[in-house]
């Protein structure tokens, strides 16, 4: 038979998911494995949402909406983006999609062209490099170094443009690491894209959940020259514990929301309608209970990361933002615990699910070879569990 696909055949399976497919099943197989991989909320949708879902499945909301979402929808992603962030967009400059993740993905679609290079800081979400995979375009990867909060710098960012690139994909608060970057720092990184002219795709998925109060700057709020060349994506997966619903939003210029509706309505054909109905409940509801999520997450912060930083041999920064923590293993590398050499990060997390029952993620597949990520979305009772399994693994 003929070759497949190059572009598809070089894509990789996401490791996050791989991981937790591995726990999963471990668990359905009887073995008490804790689960710290997921990158999603543990809580329950809140009710009202899922009152405004079945409000529309009686009313038979149930059709073919518009492929770039409904005007309900667009509206109140308007109004939400006014009150969180200071942002002006009308409705036409708003997509909606199914998904954060499919909105990078239509992001880069309507951006790049094949051979173009788009820029990732690192540590990255895993599917970004993939993504730009998908779309025919080159990843280069600018590292963040732990020692600069694994945050990128404008000198970092000037020196890796080329004039084949074509744009930034920056996330903040970020996945893996929950680092969140300071005003002056956007504005020094936005200040590099206007004069290098570049675009740029800002994933502000995790916006709602900041501690330590700290306040989200969207990058689009840096000046109208940076909102122009910004393809904002944001969801409503993360803050209202709705990753099973699938919708994520854009906002762009109104030009470029145009091609990227084009495309969704020969792709998807439009958002599910219902879910759309919950979203605007989300959305325009009282936000209570997006801060009642974020204050417990921010508990489980403080408790995880203590307790890392209290252990031999492992430490952690303290993250933001999120709900991710980043573990530094540098140390841990060369040394043979349980019987198994550990001289990578991928050792490390397979040695602990197999001998501490614990189920983490690399962070070789975020461009993070010395780390292993925490996810701290699962309750206290788990992350104590958790952090006493870990103590007892690395004690040998
Ligand atoms: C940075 C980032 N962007 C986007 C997504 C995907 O969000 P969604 O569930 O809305 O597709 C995730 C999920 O893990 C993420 O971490």
């Amino acid at each position: 038979m003929k070759e497949l696909a190059q572009i598809a055949s070089a894509v990789q399976a996401s490791s996050t998911m791989v991981m937790d497919a591995l726990a999963k099943q471990m668990q359905a197989d009887g073995v008490d494995v804790i689960g710290f991989g997921a990158g999603e909320p543990d809580f329950n949708t809140p009710d009202h949402i899922k009152e405004a879902a079945k409000h529309a499945i009686t009313e038979n909301v149930t059709r073919y909406t518009p492929a770039s979402g409904t005007i309900a929808m667009k509206q109140a992603v308007c109004r939400r983006m006014k009150e969180d962030c200071g942002l002006d967009y009308v409705p036409s400059q708003v997509v909606v999609s199914s998904g954060a993740k499919h909105c990078v993905y239509i992001a880069l679609r309507t951006l790049v062209n094949p051979g173009d290079e788009v820029i990732l800081p690192a540590p990255f979400w895993v599917s970004y490099l993939e993504l730009i995979k998908m779309v025919g375009a080159t990843p280069v990867v600018v590292t963040a170094e732990e020692s600069a909060g694994f945050k990128m710098t404008a000198e970092q960012l000037a020196d890796a443009i080329t004039p084949k690139t074509k744009a930034l994909i920056l996330n903040n608060p970020n996945n893996p690491t929950g680092m969140v970057y300071a005003e002056e720092e956007l504005s020094a990184i936005a200040r590099v894209c206007v004069e290098k002219d570049i675009y740029v795709i800002s994933d502000e998925v995790y916006y709602g959940l900041l501690y330590d109060g700290v306040k989200s700057v969207s990058f689009a709020s840096l000046g109208e020259d940076v909102k122009a060349r910004t393809i904002l994506v944001n969801g409503v997966s993360k803050s209202y514990a709705m990753t099973g619903w699938r919708i994520g939003y854009l906002l762009s210029s109104g030009k470029i929301a145009q091609m990227m509706g084009n495309f969704l309505s020969h792709s998807t054909g439009s958002p599910s309608s219902v879910s759309q109905a919950a979203s605007v409940a989300a959305l325009n509801g009282s936000q209570d209970c997006v801060e009642q999520m974020r204050r417990a997450f921010e508990l489980r912060r403080n408790y995880i990361v203590e307790r890392i930083n209290a252990m031999e041999g492992v430490s952690c920064l303290k993250p933001e933002g999120a709900f991710y923590v980043m573990m530094n293993i540098g140390k841990q590398l060369g040394r043979t615990l349980h019987g198994e050499l550990i001289s990578s990060s991928d050792d490390f997390a397979a040695a602990l699910l197999k001998h501490g029952l614990v189920a983490t993620v690399p962070g070789s597949g975020m461009g993070a070879p010395n780390f292993i990520r925490w996810s701290y979305a699962t309750g206290m009772d788990n992350i104590k569990k958790g952090m006493d399994r870990l103590q007892g693994f690395l004690n040998g």
